[in-house]
């Protein structure tokens, strides 16, 4: 660590905002930026767009060219220091003559922490980092979890009334919230890996759960760039109720479907976009400590939570949440509609804290980003 300049802080905050144009097209890899800097100018930046081509080092050295030698790189992520489906960006800082390196934060994989750097420094390079960490991690919190646990990041969205009701009795919900919090639902969608629903939200809504491009409100460049991927769309149905749905909305778009069935029973082939996951049965319903391992495995960052009260309820029941994103809207639906969670808790002692972390309106609703801690 050491002591950073305005300047620094100044070139690091671009290097952050370039990482975040990645944001809907890197999965399974992280949101990575790169500014190089020279004589106080700008001289290349670059950033991740899709796994599998270029990090962003290698963007912004293709930019500087001859430029690169003494400059300073500011990279929101430590270099890598691995041969993976690209060489180690380490080793291309160097062979470009840059100076000196600024990362955001270290490499949150502890297996390779810290090896970048040290490759670096072993070839003379000055080597400093920890400045905006708290904003790089914020960009890729999926990614540093599933790095540091196995897991990835929750987050459970839930649409509500002002009297904290999330579908009628009868099971009736569509729409409590307004056009611009779906756009907003769509965009978080569009930057999840996982989307994670219940039956009774796929047969009772027909839930598509897929990302609608043209409803997301991403640029032309995000769009490209993302492409038509869907996020991997995972259902919970112990007792195989999907299969007898073949008309069901879900199965009616495309994209890969993680269907999760009770393991004591074999679970038939359905169409070719839908794999059978078996997890054990508990008494709450399959075990989703289990689900987000698999998860966390197949590389997914981040997951977003899309159920009803039941599923949504057993996600907290079990702990297993980063954050709620709840939409409110001014609407009240009566003591006979569904809870927001489905979690009976019996004294203030065991009541749930949370920090709310960000409050906005949209359209007429207002989103509510709190944390569980
Ligand atoms: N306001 C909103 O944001 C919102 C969002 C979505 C849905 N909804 C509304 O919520 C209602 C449906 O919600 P819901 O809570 O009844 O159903 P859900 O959350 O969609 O799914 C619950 C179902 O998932 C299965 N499941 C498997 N493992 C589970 C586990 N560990 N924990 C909980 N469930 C598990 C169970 O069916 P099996 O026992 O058959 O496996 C259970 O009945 C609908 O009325 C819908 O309109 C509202
Ligand atoms: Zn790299």
């Amino acid at each position: 660590m050491s002591d950073f300049n305005p300047q620094d802080h100044q070139w690091m905050a671009l290097a952050l905002q370039l990482a975040e144009q990645g944001l809907y097209s890197t999965d399974p890899n992280p949101r990575v930026g790169c500014v190089l800097v020279k004589d106080g100018q700008l001289v290349g930046q670059g950033f991740h767009e899709r796994a599998g081509e270029a990090h962003a080092e290698v963007h912004a050295l293709a930019m500087a060219g001859e430029q690169a030698k003494g400059a300073t790189a500011y990279v929101s992520l430590e270099p890598c220091a691995h041969f993976g489906r690209t060489p180690p960006c380490a080793d291309a800082l160097v062979k470009a003559g840059v100076s000196r390196v600024v990362s955001a934060m270290q490499d949150p994989n502890p297996l390779v922490a810290g090896k970048g750097h040290q490759r670096l420094r072993d070839a003379g390079v000055s080597v400093s980092y920890g400045l905006l960490a708290e904003q790089a991690r914020a960009l890729n919190p999926g990614f540093c979890k599933r790095m540091e646990q196995g897991l990835p990041y929750v987050r459970v969205k839930l649409a509500m009334s002002l009297d904290g009701r999330t579908a009628m009795a009868s099971g009736e919900s569509q729409w409590i919230t307004g056009a611009a919090a779906r756009t907003d639902v769509q965009r978080l969608r569009a930057r999840s890996s996982a989307v994670v629903s219940g039956i009774d939200t796929v047969l009772l809504d027909q839930a598509a759960l897929t990302v609608r491009m043209a409803e997301c409100g991403l640029t032309a460049e995000q769009q490209q760039r993302r492409g038509e991927r869907q996020p991997l769309r995972v259902i919970l149905d112990s007792r195989q109720r999907l299969a007898s749905q073949p008309q069901c909305r879900l199965l009616q778009q495309p994209g890969p479907i993680l269907w999760c069935v009770d393991d004591r029973n074999s679970s038939p082939n359905l169409v070719a976009q839908v794999e059978a996951l078996p997890l054990t049965r508990l008494p709450q319903g399959l075990d989703l400590t289990q689900l987000l391992r698999e998860l966390g495995r197949r590389g997914c960052n981040e997951v977003l939570v899309e159920a009803g009260a039941r599923l949504a309820g057993s996600f907290m029941r079990a702990g297993l949440v980063d954050e709620l994103w709840v939409y409110m809207a001014p609407t009240l639906l009566g003591s006979q509609a569904r809870p927001l969670l489905d979690w009976p808790l019996g004294s203030m002692s065991e009541q749930q804290r949370l920090q709310i972390v960000d409050m906005r309106a949209l359209g007429d609703d207002w989103r509510i980003r709190a944390k569980v801690i």
